[in-house]
């Protein structure tokens, strides 16, 4: 396919859409201070979208400088074990080794527009903070990045990514130190500097135009796969089998996994599948499930859904992945969760670190933790959902060399260099414990 990645995606607004609202869910739930900023973005967002010459900017720089389109790959001995046919979207091989940089770019050009020298952002496993300081660096932007203290140990390796592309990283105490903590002090920075400063919002999430903005930068993602299935897995178009039967992402604050789902929304025989944390599992207090766990709330400037108590207060969210640790939803996934257009699972931790192990022994790829959610959630409990054979495009959102260091430390592994321990292999393999779908 060519480089050129129209930006229009094709989720159809619900009837009685007001401007930034997914059915119930979205609006701007923000101090005053911010309103005036809200609507300068707004309209340059509106602007750029179809003006040619920012589109053309956006498409050069996607193409040339972060390598896409990304392979859509079929992980042949992954759907053997799975027993679903299932072929990788991978944004794992985007510049920087994730989705991240596909909604960064586009808000770093925004910010360009609007004249904004500085840039701040969220982030829990710091792919969406490295996207951010590698914008700011090819553009010449000051960025600051708020990260929890729990992220920052965890995530260690992207922390000194993000410094040596020049970005200041702000460690955050308070709370639970984690993904939700770093946005409230990021929220906070944007209100006293919003004159100088573009809030570069990572997931689609947060007041309108983020969520609307974020998911049509993301699509990028469905529209390349879709002509990828087209040319390689799938039938002539209007063939039975011309589309996907489903597309499975994980789910934190929901940008990856609406990007996947955009261009397919409009194709109800399509299964869209949003694979969140559980963590230690449902019900078990540690989890960061929230379609599967949680309720209508305001949370970081919208109306979404929240894992929140009965008197509203944001409970504290759990998962072995800083990118799915946050205990919010964005509002279009709250909508199709409610219209049923889409489906939520959860994988648990334990699903997650199967599902890492499993891609890397059988497709020599170390994904991500957070995709690894998808992955053990399809080949543990895949057929809960799937016909045996069913044929599916996966979104490996990431790489995981972020991980490797904290998947050795939850497994306990000893891998000293010692090569002459005489004890065996450092990391055993993985025991294989799938319950998947029958013949791919
Ligand atoms: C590789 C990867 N995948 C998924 C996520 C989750 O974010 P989102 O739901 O916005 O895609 C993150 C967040 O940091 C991530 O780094």
């Amino acid at each position: 396919m060519t480089g050129s990645t129209a930006m229009t995606s094709t989720v159809p607004a619900p009837p009685d859409a007001r401007p930034g609202y997914f059915g119930r869910f979205g609006g701007q739930f923000v101090p005053e201070s911010l309103f005036g900023a809200l609507d300068e973005l707004t309209s340059a967002w509106e602007f750029a979208r179809s003006d040619p010459d920012f589109l053309a900017e956006l498409d050069l720089l996607r193409t040339r400088y972060g390598g896409r389109p990304t392979p859509l790959y079929h992980a042949r001995r992954l759907s053997e074990e799975a027993g679903f046919e299932v072929h990788l979207k991978r944004e794992d091989l985007a510049h920087t080794g994730s989705h991240k940089l596909n909604n960064v770019v586009g808000q770093a050009l925004l910010a360009l527009r609007m004249g904004k020298p500085r840039v701040i952002a969220e982030t829990g496993a710091g792919q969406h903070g490295v996207a951010t300081a590698t914008a700011a660096a090819l553009f010449g932007l000051d960025c600051t990045v708020y990260m929890g203290a729990e992220d920052c140990r965890r995530q260690r390796l992207n922390v000194v990514r993000m410094q040596l592309l020049g970005a200041e990283v702000r460690p955050v105490e308070s709370g639970s130190r984690t993904l939700k903590d770093a946005i409230n002090e990021a929220m906070r920075d944007w209100v006293t500097n919003v004159d100088t400063t573009h809030y570069l919002i990572g997931s689609a999430m947060g007041p309108h135009p983020f969520p609307t903005m974020v998911r049509e930068l993301q699509a990028v993602i469905s529209l390349e796969s879709r002509q990828q299935w087209a040319a390689q897995a799938g039938d002539a178009p209007g063939g039975p089998a011309d589309l996907p039967d489903a597309v499975i992402a994980c789910v934190g604050g929901g940008s990856n996994a609406i990007g996947s789902f955009a261009d397919y929304i409009e194709h109800d025989s399509v299964a869209l599948i949003g694979v969140e944390a559980a963590g230690q599992g449902i019900g078990s207090g540690h989890s960061a499930a929230t379609i599967s766990e949680g309720r209508e709330a305001i949370l970081h400037g919208a109306r979404m859904v929240a894992l929140v108590d009965d008197d509203g207060q944001v409970q504290p969210a759990h998962s072995v992945s800083a990118g799915l640790d946050y205990p919010g939803v964005g509002p279009e996934h709250a909508h199709l969760a409610e219209t049923g257009r889409a489906t939520y699972v959860s994988a648990t931790d334990d699903d997650a670190l199967f599902g890492f192990r499993r891609t890397c022994e059988l497709e020599g790829i170390i994904p991500a933790l957070e995709p690894s959610h998808a992955v053990g959630w399809l080949l543990r409990h895949g057929s809960d959902l799937l016909e045996p054979g069913a044929r599916v495009v996966l979104t490996m959102s990431g790489r995981g060399d972020k991980d490797v260091d904290e998947v050795v430390r939850v497994a306990g592994w000893d891998v000293g260099v010692d090569a002459d321990d005489g004890d065996g292999p450092d990391v055993p393999p993985s025991t294989v414990t799938t319950t998947g779908g029958g013949d791919a």
